[in-house]
């Protein structure tokens, strides 16, 4: 099985370890300026120069059996116009659906399954009607395009606030349409109890595997760290967990694996956003899971069997390695090993911030797990 891939980074390089030992090839298709060296030694590169047709594409990476993406961030016409060589999955329109927070927002919306209140803007659009729409202060302003890790993104609380995103706003709609950012969400600002994400696979004649449903830690909107399951929560939330995730696969006929981030707040569960590929809050599945996230979404879009998602016992635990502020944490931190980690190293050039690598902790239960999370933080800092 040769499988295409689009995109060149940390998850592109942990579905091609997956998939090596199962025989599969990979190879990858980077942006012009797309660093690589997270998929080094794992397949050809081919580096996309703007010209090439979606043929030569297709030619290039080696004719795959089957192409898959590593990031919602793609170029969408080039996916559909793929789909005429070989399968592609998840299907471009989903792709299309998700990558945009409206349309993301409208389908989540279209199942009956509860958000945030939210309303769109666009251009000049006046605002403080939407606000007043939602009920008004607190809300958070989010781009429907381009955001990733908190990027783009105004958490408003007050007028003030908002006459700041305002003037920031102006100088967004004077770049050039390609550049700039046109169209907002604003969203009711949840006072949640936690954030948790349930993640799901499915294949094309609709077998479904769901994992359990982990507790996500984030920091200025990066993922830090992740518990699972998530500590004590009620069987009623696991099950509307359950709940949305399979409706979500079965309602689109979605191929490959899915990711849903919630919110939790009393009994309500509501979801955040989708990401329609293998996500860092399962990266815990690589040593805690009986199958990886991983080698279910190559199953998955290779039409084979699903992997068990039974989770290993106990408690496991994620803890993302970001780049620092000094400039010699490019080199593996191979000292977590020795702790009795799973260090899964990225092969990336330090950046603060950037997501280097992870560990994956295996713990009797949540205290344990706790300690070695503050071990962890002291360590790397
Ligand atoms: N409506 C909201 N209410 C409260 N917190 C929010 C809201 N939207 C986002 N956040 C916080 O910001 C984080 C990042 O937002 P998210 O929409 O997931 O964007 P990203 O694409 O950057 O992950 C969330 O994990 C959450 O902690
Ligand atoms: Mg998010």
């Amino acid at each position: 099985m040769k499988v295409g891939i689009l995109g060149c980074g940390q998850l592109s390089r942990m579905l091609a370890l997956a998939g090596w030992p199962m025989g599969f090839r990979f190879s990858f298709l980077a942006d012009p300026d797309e660093p690589v060296r997270c998929v080094e030694g794992l397949g050809p590169v081919v580096r996309q120069d703007g010209l090439m047709t979606a043929r030569d594409v297709y030619v290039a990476m080696g004719s795959p059996d089957v192409i898959t993406v590593e990031r919602e961030s793609v170029c969408v016409p080039l996916l559909r116009q793929l789909k005429t060589f070989c399968p592609v999955y998840p299907d471009p329109e989903i792709v299309w659906a998700i990558q945009n927070r409206h349309r993301e927002k409208t389908l989540v919306a279209d199942l009956g399954i509860p958000l945030s209140p939210w309303e769109v803007f666009r251009e000049h659009e006046p605002v403080q009607e939407a606000i007043a729409r939602i009920g008004g202060f607190p809300v958070v302003i989010k781009s429907t395009e381009d955001g990733y890790d908190g990027h783009n993104q105004w958490v408003i609380d007050n007028s003030e606030q908002l006459e700041a995103f305002e003037k920031e706003r102006e100088t967004l709609l004077q770049k050039p349409a390609s550049k700039g950012i046109h169209e907002w969400i604003v969203e009711k600002k949840i006072v949640f109890d936690r954030e948790i994400s349930v993640i799901g696979a499915r294949t094309s004649n609709g077998n479904i595997v769901m994992y359990t449903s982990g507790e996500n830690h984030h920091n200025k909107g990066i993922l830090v760290h992740s518990v699972i399951p998530a500590p004590d929560l009620s069987e009623l939330l696991h099950n509307k967990a359950r709940d949305y995730i399979s409706r979500l696969l079965q309602e689109t006929g979605y191929v490959g694996v899915l990711a849903v981030e919630c919110f939790v707040a009393g009994n309500e569960l509501l979801v955040n956003e989708l990401a329609p590929r293998v996500h860092n809050s399962g990266h815990w599945t690589m040593d805690g899971a009986a199958t990886s996230q991983f080698e279910n979404h190559l199953r998955a879009i290779a039409s084979l069997p699903l992997g068990s998602t039974a989770h290993q016992g106990g408690v496991v635990g994620m803890y993302n390695l970001l780049g620092q502020k000094h400039s010699d944490d490019s080199r593996v931190p191979d000292q977590f090993i020795a702790q009795g980690t799973y260090l899964h190293w990225y092969n990336k050039i330090s950046r603060p911030g950037r997501k280097l690598g992870h560990l994956n902790i295996l713990a009797e239960n949540e205290e344990e797990l706790g300690g070695s999370f503050e071990s962890l933080k002291s360590q790397w800092t």
